[in-house]
């Protein structure tokens, strides 16, 4: 036992070099999925994803869907080893925000600590996951280890069940392990059994060819921005966070009691996470509330309002457009095409001008907590971070996990290694070797546990 750490130790030891190289030429190819014009460095990442994979004796190739290409490999060591397949994205947020100190796609290591877009979501969990692996392979243990990288996560994982159908390309595994996922605190180590769900969409109106001035035309024009406000005030109550459309809740499943006695147990500090994140003011400051509704109640978002005038000053205008971002987190019990189907209906009713589109929709998903796999999970984190998971639910959404649950029906276990003070999609965004190397001893750990499960 002893001996088998010391090895893992200096593996882990010598290939930080290689761990960093890697994560280096990783961020520094903007993987942007949700941009057009870099779907030429999305596909880059993927050959490099192969490339890296084969260099460690794996073998692997890219997996084409219609959209961006899926990163499908691994090591086949015996036909009765029980095979894990290791999910994560490669894609990344765009990085436009101003305070970015540093240019977003141009890698730092400063003192153990990586910067760049993409570092912790999720280019530095896949390589810590895929460096582990090959450690478990090289160390010979009866297990199969997949790779399934995919490139459009951040977009709702559109073609993800395109790869998924290619079963020659993309087996189906015993297990799955996700390391795409948020930790509490730094010493607090989290382990979530189900995601949110998540329906994006774009309004629209145009109401004039061009922006006129709002002195000559405003009281006969109609505005599309004031119009777009509207329509977010009818869906939502924007003190409370009600969503006002009718039926929104139907089938919602709510927490037991235990369930949020569990979360709050969880060591979940509300001031932690309003200084994690930033938060000046919460619409509740008791932790059973705030846990309730982040992991466990559906919402209705804002994101963004384009058109009008953005300059210094204010330019009267009537503006000729307008387009609202809009997105609503779902949960367990709610069935998202109904819902965007009612959400259309409603805004038509409302004003038929405009016009509704819908960008993603993604299913919740809630798995199981217990059994053996979330078991040999929990016990490979404790050992390798010296601390307990916690048992949370996250807020966030992952469109491949449905979509693996669904085809495959096989256990799914969360790994994540990303903190809050990471910048989860924002900006200054990192990771860091502490994450990186306690996750490589963490998956090392969980690798070994399968093998030895029956
Ligand atoms: N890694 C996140 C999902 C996540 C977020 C897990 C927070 C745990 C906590 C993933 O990369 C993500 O950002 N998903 C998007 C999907 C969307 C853009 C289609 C999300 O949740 O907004
Ligand atoms: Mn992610
Ligand atoms: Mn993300």
């Amino acid at each position: 036992m002893a001996k088998d750490s010391s090895k893992l130790e200096a593996y882990i030891r010598d290939g930080r070099r290689r761990y960093e190289d890697w994560l280096a030429a990783m961020v520094e190819l903007p993987s942007v999925s949700m941009d057009p014009a870099r779907a030429g460095d999305v596909r880059k990442t993927g050959e490099l994803a192969v490339r890296f994979i084969t260099a460690l004796g794996g073998e692997a190739t890219l997996v084409e869907t219609g959209g961006h290409p899926v990163v499908s490999g691994g090591w086949m060591t015996g036909r009765r080893h029980p095979t894990v397949t290791i999910y994560n994205h490669l894609d990344v947020q765009p990085a436009q925000e101003p305070e970015w100190r540093h240019p977003p796609f141009a890698f730092r290591r400063e003192d153990g600590v990586y910067h760049g877009r993409g570092t912790t979501d999720d280019k530095g969990p896949a390589l810590a996951a895929l460096l582990a692996a090959r450690y478990a392979v090289a160390e010979g243990l009866p297990i199969n280890v997949r790779v399934l990288w995919e490139s459009e996560e951040e977009i709702g994982s559109p073609h993800f069940a395109a790869a998924l159908a290619q079963r020659a390309l993309v087996p189906k595994p015993d297990s799955v392990l996700v390391s795409d996922t948020i930790w509490l605190a730094r010493d607090r180590p989290a382990m979530p059994c189900g995601l949110r769900g998540l329906l994006t969409a774009r309004l629209s109106l145009r109401t004039g060819t061009t922006d006129a001035h709002s002195g000559v035309t405003g009281g006969a024009a109609r505005n599309p921005l004031t119009e777009l406000c509207a329509l977010a005030a009818a869906c939502v109550d924007a003190r409370s966070g009600l969503v006002k459309i009718p039926g929104f809740y139907e089938g919602a499943a709510r927490p037991t009691a235990a369930e949020i006695r569990g979360f709050l147990k969880s060591g979940f500090d509300v001031g932690r996470f309003m200084r994690a994140y930033g938060l000046t003011h919460l619409r509740t400051k008791d932790p059973a509330e705030v846990v309730r509704r982040i992991w466990t109640e559906p919402t209705f978002e804002v994101h963004g309002l384009a058109g009008g005038y953005h300059g210094p000053g204010v330019k009267t205008i009537v503006p000729a457009w307008g387009e609202l971002k809009v997105s609503m987190r779902l949960v367990p019990g709610q069935k998202p095409r109904a819902i965007f189907a009612r959400f259309r209906r409603f805004i038509r009713d409302r004003n038929p001008h405009v016009r509704v589109e819908c960008e993603s929709v993604l299913e919740p998903f809630h798995g199981e907590a217990t059994g053996p796999y979330a078991a040999a999970g929990r016990r490979a984190l404790t050992a390798a971070f010296g601390r307990e998971p916690a048992f949370v639910r996250e807020g966030g959404s992952i469109g491949a996990v449905v979509t693996m649950a669904k085809a495959w029906r096989v256990p799914i276990v969360f790994m994540g290694l990303s903190l809050p003070e990471h910048g989860y999609h924002a900006p200054n965004e990192r990771f860091d070797w502490g994450q990186a190397s306690g996750g490589m001893r963490a998956f090392a750990a969980y690798f070994a546990e399968l093998a030895r499960m029956k």
